[in-house]
């Protein structure tokens, strides 16, 4: 029987990930002592899913600036000491067979929030400096939903984003990562330069489309200069889900600039930029996204609701997306790829570690 297109590896550049079903960026909010630190949490969450047979397992947003963080229980990677945690994950990981990827991030006027965990207020809001939390930064002084307003990004500060990017890349590599993930999509600070949402500015860094990614693509073009044959990913909200927000159209135009910028594959995700979107969640619902932004040229990655192996199979054999990422369902299930793989007849020994040989029913 052919081999499932779900468990058929992909090559970037010259890294082969094993197969087609990867774990996406999820925040663990485990930084307990609030230094940006990977804990013992990560260490054990993070490989399991590469024992469970993942091709690549993505670190959740990792901040490039301390301000940049979500919330103070991030992880970061604006400094040198974080290398050596972020190290271990990734020798983790690699070592049972997946690749590792990290997501690099930056929460723009959505950072300075509690952590969304039980027992905190949901992760919803700003906490305010009197209450630990600091003052956010944006391309524009205007506020995400009920959140507090941030300071507008002075065009002089730009250069400094971009390197606080191309310096954590740098800092992925020495980690061991095979491959880093830019994150502009969820509100963020790269989505809301690309987004009129959320970026009215009248410099360079606004206005048209062209103006408004001009900040990503810098972030891109940057770390490819530093790092000819590392797989670079961008995540983006192709859609805003409103009226005067960003189309799949306008991301499939970035998209293609990116590839030109040196990006390898686009992680389609959507929305989060504005808390006023109808979104039509359901199966797969994001999937007709990444079929339009695929049509520029990189390979695509779709993720949103995907919860089944033949649905996720379909995704792939319709040419909608080239691969499979997948998140809520990695925390039911970490041994998802070894379930799918034996629902879809793919060969399971080939990602199964031996030791587990004895779970064959
Ligand atoms: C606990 C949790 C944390 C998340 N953190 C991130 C993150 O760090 N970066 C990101 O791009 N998306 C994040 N997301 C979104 C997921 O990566 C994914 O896009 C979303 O959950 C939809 O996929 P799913 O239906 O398979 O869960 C998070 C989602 C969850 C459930």
């Amino acid at each position: 029987m052919a081999t499932p297109k779900l468990f058929a590896p992909l090559s970037l550049r010259d890294t082969t990930f094993r197969n087609r079903l990867w774990v996406s960026p999820m925040c663990q909010y485990a930084c307990d002592a609030e230094d940006g630190r990977a804990t013992d949490w990560h260490l054990v969450h993070y490989p399991g899913f590469a024992r469970g047979g993942a091709g690549l397992v993505i670190v959740e947003a990792t901040a490039v600036t301390p301000e940049g963080r979500i919330s103070p229980r991030d992880l970061g990677i604006w400094s040198d000491g974080h290398v050596e945690g972020l190290s271990r994950i990734a020798s983790l990981v690699k070592g049972l067979g997946a690749a590792a990827a990290i997501q690099l991030a930056h929460a723009g006027r959505k950072a300075s929030t509690p952590p969304m965990l039980p027992g905190f207020e949901r992760g919803r809001g700003s906490v305010p400096e009197s209450d630990g939390g600091w003052r956010a930064v944006a391309p524009s002084a205007l506020a995400f939903g009920d959140y507090d307003t941030p300071r507008e990004l002075a065009a002089e500060e730009l250069p400094g984003i971009v390197n606080a990017f191309v310096t954590a890349a740098e800092r992925a590599v020495r980690a061991g990562f095979d491959a880093v993930e830019v994150h502009a999509a969820h509100g963020y600070l790269l989505h809301e330069f690309l987004s009129p949402l959320s970026n009215a500015r009248e410099d360079e860094y606004g206005g048209d489309l062209a103006g408004r990614a001009r900040l990503v693509r810098e972030v891109v073009r940057g770390i490819r200069a530093a790092h000819p044959d590392l797989p670079v990913f961008v995540r983006v909200s192709a859609t805003d889900w409103v009226d005067g927000g960003i189309t799949a159209h306008d991301t499939a135009t970035v998209s293609g600039w990116l590839r030109e910028d040196g990006a390898d594959f686009i992680d389609v995700s959507s929305g989060a930029n504005t808390p006023d979107a109808q979104i039509p969640v359901g199966p797969a619902y994001q999937a007709p996204l990444a079929a339009v932004v695929r049509a520029a040229g990189l390979p695509v990655g779709t993720v949103g609701m995907i919860t089944q192996s033949w649905q996720a199979e379909t995704l792939l054999t319709t040419e909608q997306a080239d691969v499979v990422i997948v998140a809520r369902e990695w925390l039911r299930d970490p041994n998802l790829a070894l379930t799918w793989a034996g629902e879809l007849r793919a060969d399971v020994a080939a990602i199964r570690p031996p030791q587990l040989f004895r779970a064959i029913r």
